[in-house]
C-alpha cells in the first residue's frame, strides 16, 4: 500500500466515525476483521497466550491487546495511546426551541473548538441512544444522520462591518443555537425531535429514554495540494493517531513479535480526561492488570512488568503556517510532511524526558522515518495529553509524539499524507522492538 492509499484508508475511517461511539465501533468491525475477541469487563476472562483481544468501556473507549509469548514481568507492556474524542458541540437535552417561525437546536461546547469554523458548514449529528426494549431492559444503539440537518449561517457582513478586522466572536449560549427547521404548530419541539431519532434508528418514539449526540460535519474528507500531498478532514485531532495505531497493532509481524501489544484510545481527553473512560480513569490500570494476573504474575512481578513498559503517547502537533510566524517557537518550528514530531515541554504538559525521547529516535531510524522536535513558544500556554496522567498513575516510560497538523480543533483541520505514513512505520518498529 502506498503513502496516499494509507492516507485514504484513514480519510475512510474518519468518514464512518462521526462521534467517538462510532469512532470505536468502527475500530471493533476492524479488529472482528482481524481475529479479535470482544471480553467483557463485567465477566470473567480466560486469556490464551498469542490471543486477540479487545475490550470496550462504556462505547467510546478501547484497549486491544495481543497476549504476547514472551513473559510479561521482563519485556512488559508495549502501549500506545490516543483519544478517540474530538472539541466541538453537543445537542441539549431538551433539543429543539422555536423561534419566531423558525426551530432551532440547542448545543453545548464540548472541549475548545474553533466555533467560528462551524458557521456555513453542512452540518449534521451522529451518536447514540438508549432506549426500552420490550422486556424492560435498557439497550443502546448508534444513530447517524447523513443529511445535513443543521446550519449556523454566518451573519452577513453588512450587519457585522468589522467582521475582517475583529474576526468573528460568538456568545456560546445565544449565537450558537443551530438552524433546524421552519417551525410547525401541529408538534411540540421535543415530541418532534425524538420521533426523528425514533424513525432513524427504527424504534418507537416513546422507547426512547436518552442520547447523546455530537455535532458532525457532513462533507467528506479529500486531499488537496498540486500533488495532493495534503489532506483535509474533521477530527484528525485525535482519530488520525488512532488510526495509526490501530494499523500498526494489526500488522502481521507485530501480531507475532511475542510482546504484549496494546492500544488504548480514550473517550473525553478534550475535556480533562476525569471520568470512568476517560485516561485519568480505572480504564488501562484495570486492564494492564487483569492481563497480568490471569497471566499468573503476583504483584511484585506486575510492577515489575509496568517498570519495563514503554507508552507512545500520540496526539497530533503544531504545523508551522507560514501566515503566522510569529505564533511559533523560532527554533521549533515543525512541518507537515516531515516526520513525526517529538513534543517536549519542561514543565511536564508533556510526558516525554531525554530517554524515552532518544528511545522513539531510534525507533524512527531504525523505521528510516525522519523525526522533528517541538516545544510551544515560552510566553504562551502549553497544551497537554494523556501522557502525562497514564505515566504519572501507572509509572510506565512515555514519550509524547504526534504527525504535525494545521488548524487544530477546527472543524476542517488538514495534515500531510507522508506522516501519516511515517508514524505507522515508527509505531511498528516500536511494537517489535
Ligand atoms: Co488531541
Amino acid at each position: 500500500m502506498n503513502d496516499q492509499q494509507q492516507a485514504q484508508q484513514l480519510l475512510d475511517f474518519i468518514d464512518a466515525s462521526p462521534s467517538p461511539w462510532h469512532a470505536v465501533a468502527t475500530m471493533e468491525q476492524q479488529l472482528l476483521a482481524a481475529s479479535f475477541s470482544r471480553i467483557n469487563e463485567t465477566e470473567q476472562w480466560a486469556l490464551k497466550p498469542r490471543g486477540r483481544y479487545y475490550v470496550i468501556r462504556d462505547d467510546s473507549s478501547i484497549i486491544a491487546f495481543v497476549v504476547g509469548s514472551k513473559a510479561l514481568a521482563e519485556h512488559g507492556y508495549k502501549i500506545i495511546g490516543a483519544h478517540t474524542d474530538s472539541p466541538g458541540l453537543r445537542i441539549k437535552p431538551h433539543a429543539l426551541h422555536k423561534s419566531g417561525e423558525l426551530l432551532r437546536m440547542g448545543v453545548e461546547v464540548y472541549g475548545g473548538p474553533i466555533l467560528a469554523t462551524f458557521t456555513d458548514r453542512d452540518l449534521s449529528f451522529a451518536g447514540r441512544v438508549s432506549y426500552r426494549r420490550e422486556s424492560g431492559a435498557i439497550a443502546t444503539r448508534l444513530v447517524l444522520f447523513e443529511q445535513p440537518l443543521l446550519r449556523l449561517p454566518n451573519l452577513a457582513i453588512h450587519m457585522n462591518r468589522t467582521v475582517n478586522e475583529d474576526g468573528l466572536k460568538l456568545n456560546k449560549q445565544t449565537e450558537l443555537p443551530l438552524l433546524f427547521a421552519m417551525s410547525r404548530k401541529e408538534q411540540l419541539p421535543d415530541g418532534l425531535f425524538s420521533e426523528l431519532v425514533a424513525k432513524q434508528c427504527h424504534l418507537a418514539a416513546e422507547q426512547i429514554l436518552s442520547w447523546e449526540f455530537n455535532v458532525y460535519d457532513t462533507q467528506k474528507g479529500m486531499f488537496w495540494g498540486v500533488d495532493k500531498e495534503f489532506y483535509a478532514d474533521s477530527q484528525l485531532d485525535n482519530l488520525a493517531s488512532c488510526h495509526a495505531g490501530l494499523s500498526a497493532l494489526l500488522d502481521e509481524a507485530v501480531l507475532h513479535s511475542g510482546h504484549t501489544s496494546v492500544c488504548a484510545f480514550f473517550d473525553h481527553e478534550e475535556v480533562g480526561s476525569e471520568s470512568n473512560k476517560g485516561a485519568d480513569g480505572s480504564f488501562l490500570p484495570d486492564i494492564l492488570e487483569r492481563i497480568a494476573l490471569i497471566g499468573g504474575l503476583n504483584t511484585e512481578d506486575y510492577k515489575r512488568a509496568l517498570a519495563n513498559s514503554f507508552m507512545l503517547s500520540v496526539d497530533m502537533a503544531h504545523a508551522y503556517q507560514p501566515n503566522f510566524p510569529g505564533a511559533y517557537e523560532t527554533e521549533h518550528q515543525v512541518y507537515v510532511n516531515k516526520g513525526p514530531v517529538i513534543k517536549l515541554n519542561a514543565n511536564q504538559r508533556y510526558s516525554s524526558e531525554s530517554v524515552s525521547e532518544a528511545m522513539f529516535m531510534t525507533w524512527c531510524q531504525q523505521a528510516n522515518v525522519p523525526f522533528q522536535k517541538y516545544t510551544h513558544r515560552t510566553d504562551l500556554p502549553c497544551g497537554s495529553t494523556i501522557g502525562p496522567m497514564t505515566s504519572a498513575k501507572l509509572g510506565i516510560r512515555t514519550v509524547d509524539v504526534g504527525c504535525a497538523m494545521w488548524a487544530m480543533h477546527s472543524i476542517r483541520e488538514s495534515a500531510g499524507v507522508l506522516d501519516h505514513a511515517y508514524m505507522t512505520a515508527v509505531m511498528r518498529c516500536f511494537f517489535k522492538a
